[in-house]
């Protein structure tokens, strides 16, 4: 059942602010500013590391969340995709925390890396879509991120889930270690509460974002450029795109940009920039205009005071509205998830069920 719309991928875009206000539901008690964890009680005052293992769409995910722990928790954390980890014996320090982020529980190289860790790791935590699936029973604690069933083939309404739940970890472990204030932690506590609300704002967005996918639609390579917590959402935003448009697409830190890929640049190449009005925002906006520089065509997703100062000069804009900056990854997943999927729509492939791919990689 798409509920009226053309596709359950598109269904499951526009299902984010009230999967995602589930999942904030379901780690912060209406009541209080403080995370409370399902079931078994995680204490991170004990954990000196962590280590976080998954693929694809997840990966971006535990890519963001290492931000996230680092800066409001303090804690050392180690991302690989599981294919690499499981086969590379790596040591596992003691106090560490091993995450893995699977939407099916059931991917091959995922649960293998999983059972790698066994009697290695301090505890063995999963974030996962389906609780009754195999990395969810071999966990000491399985997080749910209550998307609800996903079908597109396509990962938007898990990762948004997921990012959520990551990041609700990542305030706990602040609070278990003491690296956030009160104040600090009851901001955080009120932008999670406010970010359903901020979601439905992005998704009205759509018609801009269509506009713009429509021009995407003619390139034969994209390029998607952000720093920090917009690095890991500018390859997810790639990966989007190259599954269900068959449009190259590659994400980048955009300080990398002049250490190689400015080269690809010219009047046939669009670049994506997701560039919300942080502390990076400067930096970003003088790589971006070096593309421009070299005739590269920028869409620009950024918030009203981004785009009032870095308009100038830019092929479309795509308008998010102002949240906490801990927040912007989960809030510009939506723009990117609607890029691709209005560019597939325009371009006529299979959007739920992109060629060559399955839902759940049980082989590896
Ligand atoms: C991308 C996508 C895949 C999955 C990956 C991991 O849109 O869906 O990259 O994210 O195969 O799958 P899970 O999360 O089920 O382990």
């Amino acid at each position: 059942d798409k509920a009226g719309h053309k596709h359950y991928m598109a269904k499951e875009i526009a299902e984010q602010p009230v999967v995602v206000a589930e999942a904030i539901r379901s780690c912060l008690p209406a009541a209080s500013d403080r995370i409370c964890l399902p079931g078994e009680d995680l204490d991170f005052s004990k954990l000196d590391r962590l280590t976080m293992v998954a693929c694809g769409t997840a990966f971006y995910a535990c890519l963001t969340a290492k931000y996230w722990f680092e800066r409001l928790a303090k804690m050392p954390v180690e991302v690989d995709i599981a294919s690499e980890f499981r086969y590379r014996e790596p040591p596992i320090p003691e106090r560490s925390l091993a995450l893995f982020v699977s939407q099916s529980g059931e991917t091959a190289d995922t649960l293998a890396a999983l059972r790698y860790c066994e009697g290695k790791a301090d505890k063995i935590v999963s974030v996962v879509n389906v609780p009754e699936s195999s990395i969810a029973r071999e966990s000491d604690l399985a997080l749910p991120i209550h998307a609800g069933v996903e079908i597109g083939v396509a990962s938007t309404k898990a990762f948004t889930c997921q990012l959520a739940v990551l990041l609700m970890l990542a305030l706990k472990a602040a609070a278990d270690r003491g690296t956030l204030t009160d104040e600090e932690l009851a901001d955080h506590a009120a932008a999670l509460r406010g970010l359903p609300s901020a979601l439905n704002t992005a998704l009205e967005q759509d018609n801009s974002i269509r506009v713009a996918a429509q021009r995407l639609s003619e390139a034969r390579d994209v390029l998607f450029l952000g720093r920090g917590l917009m690095y890991p959402l500018a390859m997810e935003g790639a990966l989007k795109l190259k599954e269900i448009s068959y449009i190259h697409a590659e994400g980048y830190a955009s300080g990398e940009l002049k250490h190689g890929p400015i080269a690809l640049i010219d009047k046939n190449m669009p670049v994506v920039v997701m560039a919300p009005r942080d502390v990076l925002f400067d930096k970003t906006v003088s790589n971006m205009q070096e593309v421009m520089a070299r005739k590269g065509k920028v869409i620009l997703v950024s918030d009203d005071e981004g785009i009032a100062e870095a308009q100038d000069g830019v092929w479309a804009t795509i308008r998010m509205p102002y949240v906490h900056p801990s927040l912007t990854p989960i809030l510009y997943a939506v723009p990117a998830q609607l890029l691709a999927y209005h560019t597939a729509v325009a371009k006529g492939t299979d959007v739920d069920q992109p060629r060559n791919l399955a839902k759940s990689v049980t082989v590896e």
